[in-house]
């Protein structure tokens, strides 16, 4: 064999390893993708079931438990956030619509003005999907919001769960953020999000009022219901989560909703 030959040969080998390699590579990313994305729905599941009180611990149930719980505990609806009313078109469907696609979507959101974006997430989908649970008699009981917004490093994703009166909070979760573990990260701490349930979201003159604090709330003082302590060394992440629930039950995402079931709850 020629010199030319066999370095032919040596390049033709490698370009071959190299294809092969890269496919390999490709062909696991791609498949794991999946299955990320399938755990990734879980945790989120498994964090709607917990933050409305549906299961003590959903870390310990499998998959086919979750979806069965949901299945059986959870009317999902689709709600226009400008309108506040529960979407009944064809065009969506509520299984299967994701936000995060519709975020992709002119026709399905909007650019926020930075003025108009206190939990700074950019852009705002028309449409959100909320999860209803109900008590045997059918009447509700908890009502589960989608919320997001940035913190320090990331945008935090949660559930906001409101009892049946609509203005208590029954508890907030967050499935996915990436603050810093042991700083922000405590967002996730049980002992932290405890204090948010039983907080009350209006005043008494139904001003949005629920706050996190910097420091710990004062308990002898008449705010103290509207109020959850900071985290201590993360104060901006405290501040991300104060403005996104403030965002979101408010009049620019789910203000008009609650206002909606609120006069039908006052009508029956
Ligand atoms: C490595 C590192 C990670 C940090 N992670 C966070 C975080 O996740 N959230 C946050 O609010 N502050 C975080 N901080 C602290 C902020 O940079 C800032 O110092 C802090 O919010 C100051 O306020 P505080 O001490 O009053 O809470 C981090 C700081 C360092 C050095």
């Amino acid at each position: 064999m020629s010199k030319q030959e066999s370095t032919f040969k040596v390049i033709s080998a490698t370009l071959l390893l190299c294809l092969v390699c890269s496919v390999l590579v490709s062909v696991t990313a791609v498949s794991l993708k999946t299955r990320q994305d399938a755990n990734k729905q879980l945790e989120m599941e498994k964090n709607i079931l917990a933050v409305s009180d549906l299961v003590e611990d959903p870390e310990n149930l499998t998959r086919d438990q979750v979806v069965s719980i949901a299945k059986k505990s959870l009317t999902p609806r689709l709600i226009e956030l400008k309108t506040g009313q529960i979407y009944t078109g064809d065009d969506l469907n509520v299984a299967t619509y994701d936000f995060k696609n519709a975020l992709k979507d002119d026709q399905l959101s909007d650019v926020l003005p930075q003025n108009q974006d206190p939990a700074s997430i950019k852009r705002k989908e028309h449409y959100a999907k909320v999860y209803l649970v109900h008590d045997e008699k059918g009447d509700l009981k908890t009502l589960i919001l989608p919320v997001r917004g940035y913190g320090l490093w990331s945008t935090l994703y949660g559930f906001l769960a409101l009892e049946h009166d609509l203005e208590t909070i029954r508890g907030l979760t967050f499935y996915e953020q990436q603050e810093t573990p042991g700083l922000g990260g405590e967002v996730d701490n049980p002992r932290w999000k405890k204090q948010w349930k039983g907080k009350h979201i209006f005043d008494q003159e139904g001003r949005l009022s629920i706050q996190v604090v910097k420091g710990t709330v004062q308990l002898d003082t008449a705010k103290a219901k509207h109020q959850v302590d900071g985290i201590s060394g993360a104060t901006l992440t405290s501040r991300g989560v104060n403005n996104l629930i403030n965002f979101w039950l408010g009049p620019q995402a789910f203000g008009p909703f609650l206002f909606n079931l609120k006069q039908e709850k006052r009508k029956s």
